[in-house]
């Protein structure tokens, strides 16, 4: 009774709205998704389970975690553009509460899985069913949005992948079991497709999405502290989706063939360039997708940071090391990789010299303020921590300019709900490469970011650092639409 707003037992679009503090959860509540597919498209439902559970990793190890259906990551959502998406959460045990935010998806914001602002926390025994429609394709990613910082740590997260309708289907390794067989005992994952797949010629591709995590203190991919370890015919296109699900950022690079970075944050790069010897950095809460042809004669590898290799593609099943084309050193004095000048230019809806309707300032900090009447030592946006910060407020239909400036001595992934942003310059300097829209730019230590947006997506909507950790202490604002 107190938290029914977080139960939407009946299925239908009409939850009862929390009576305390619910200003925000109330007019949500009329922002909710469709309840038809695009023409063409289907509804693809998916039922989740909240619950703690102990996770075993691939190298054996145990791990206590809260997960989603038992399994950390949870079970990927993938769906093809133009599908509805379904996905009925119940929570069994997490007794702080679930939600489930679509990092990236601009959903209608009633369906954007904020607790206290878009629904309340689906508590133990309740349920609530997100729908939204699969009309951006790309890499993508789900996490509860409750005490996120120790929840998305806990393992409360999973892949969300939208295919085009025209292509072929995803083959999803996120650790869950949903696809290759693993064996727990060497960590070893063999992809049954690619191993008795015939000819390259025949051959569908190879599709696979790899969360990075830091699981009960050790870096994972999917469930894997070993390398996974697969195996696809030479000439096999490959499709390597990585999403940082961490605090901070990862490095890591790949030996072994040229490859290309053609999407981040589920945006496509436009002509994006062959990439060598560079190092990756992936913020916290963002994605990349990778993509190259099978080499011949050559394991490729993916290296995580100074950890072992990530990923070991080998030519074919049984090929051992022999032929090992890069080790884990490689990459330590590689240049890192600028994304704001890879690939080409390209039109986009506005830019630098657009007249813009409003713009503001967000200064990111460190230090002493005050929250309800006390000091508190706090990640500050322009001076204050939440729930001080001023709400920004936009009009439907707006074009928003705002800078991003870092004072701090922390790197701050700046990440919006609901929309997405164009880059316009990075320390002065304006993007000179593929036009790059994201959902999460890393402002690191002095940086001054300038994007801009479209006010497109009616709602009240959330505005923070996806360091988890710096929003826990302060650094969220929300941006309403008036
Ligand atoms: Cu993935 Cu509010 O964040
Ligand atoms: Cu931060």
């Amino acid at each position: 009774a107190e938290h029914a707003a977080g139960t939407d037992t009946t299925g239908e679009h009409a939850p009862e709205v929390h009576e305390a503090g619910a200003g925000g959860v109330r007019s949500m509540t009329s922002l909710r998704g469709p309840s038809e597919p695009a023409p063409g498209g289907t509804t693809r439902r998916f039922a989740l389970t909240a619950r703690t559970a102990t996770v075993t990793l691939s190298s054996g190890r145990r791990v206590a975690a809260w997960t989603f259906d038992g399994k950390v990551p949870g079970p990927p959502i993938t769906a093809v553009e133009g599908d509805l998406v379904e996905v009925r959460l119940r929570n069994a045990d997490v007794t702080s509460g679930v939600t489930i935010h679509w990092h990236g998806y601009d959903v209608p914001a009633g369906e954007d899985g904020v607790p206290g602002l878009t629904q309340d926390a689906v508590r133990p025994g309740q349920e609530f069913t997100y729908r939204f429609l699969a009309n951006q394709v790309g890499t993508y990613w789900y996490h509860t949005h409750e005490v996120s910082d120790i929840g998305v740590r806990k393992g409360l997260y999973g892949m969300l992948v939208v295919t085009r309708r025209a292509g072929g289907p995803a083959d999803q390794v996120s650790g869950s079991g949903s696809g290759p067989a693993s064996d727990g005992e060497t960590g070893r994952t063999r992809d049954g497709g690619a191993g008795t797949g015939g000819p390259a010629a025949s051959a569908p591709g190879l599709d696979l999405t790899l969360p990075v995590h830091t699981f009960g203190g050790v870096t994972v991919l999917g469930d894997h502290d070993r390398a996974i370890e697969r195996s696809a015919a030479p000439g096999t296109p490959v499709r390597l989706r990585l999403v940082n699900t961490d605090n901070t950022p990862h490095r890591f690079t790949l030996a072994g063939t040229p490859y290309r970075l053609v999407a981040v944050d589920g945006q496509d790069l436009n002509g994006p360039g062959e990439l060598g010897r560079v190092g990756l950095r992936l913020p916290a809460g963002g994605r990349y997708d990778l993509a190259f042809t099978m080499p011949a004669a050559r394991t490729v590898l993916l290296a995580v940071d100074d950890r072992t290799e990530g990923l070991r593609l080998s030519p074919q099943e049984g090929a051992g090391s022999a032929g090992v084309a890069g080790s884990a050193g490689d990459g330590a004095g590689w240049p890192e990789l600028d994304i704001t000048r890879y690939g080409t230019p390209a039109g986009t809806p506005f830019g630098p010299g657009s007249r813009f309707d409003r713009r503001f300032t967000l200064v990111l900090d460190r230090g002493l303020t005050f929250s309800g009447g006390r000091p508190l030592y706090a990640h500050t946006v322009n001076g204050r921590a939440f729930p001080s910060i001023p709400t920004q407020v936009v009009r439907d239909g707006e074009l928003i300019r705002f800078t991003v400036v870092n004072r701090s001595r922390d790197t701050h992934p700046w990440h919006l709900h609901g929309h997405r942003v164009l880059v316009l310059s990075r320390d002065g300097r304006a993007t000179s490469g593929s036009p790059l829209w994201l959902d999460t730019f890393d402002v690191r230590p002095g940086e001054v970011w300038e994007v801009a947006f479209r006010a497109a997506n009616p709602g009240l909507w959330m505005n923070h650092c996806h360091n988890l950790a710096h929003a826990d202490q302060g650094m969220v604002l929300h941006l309403n639409y008036e």
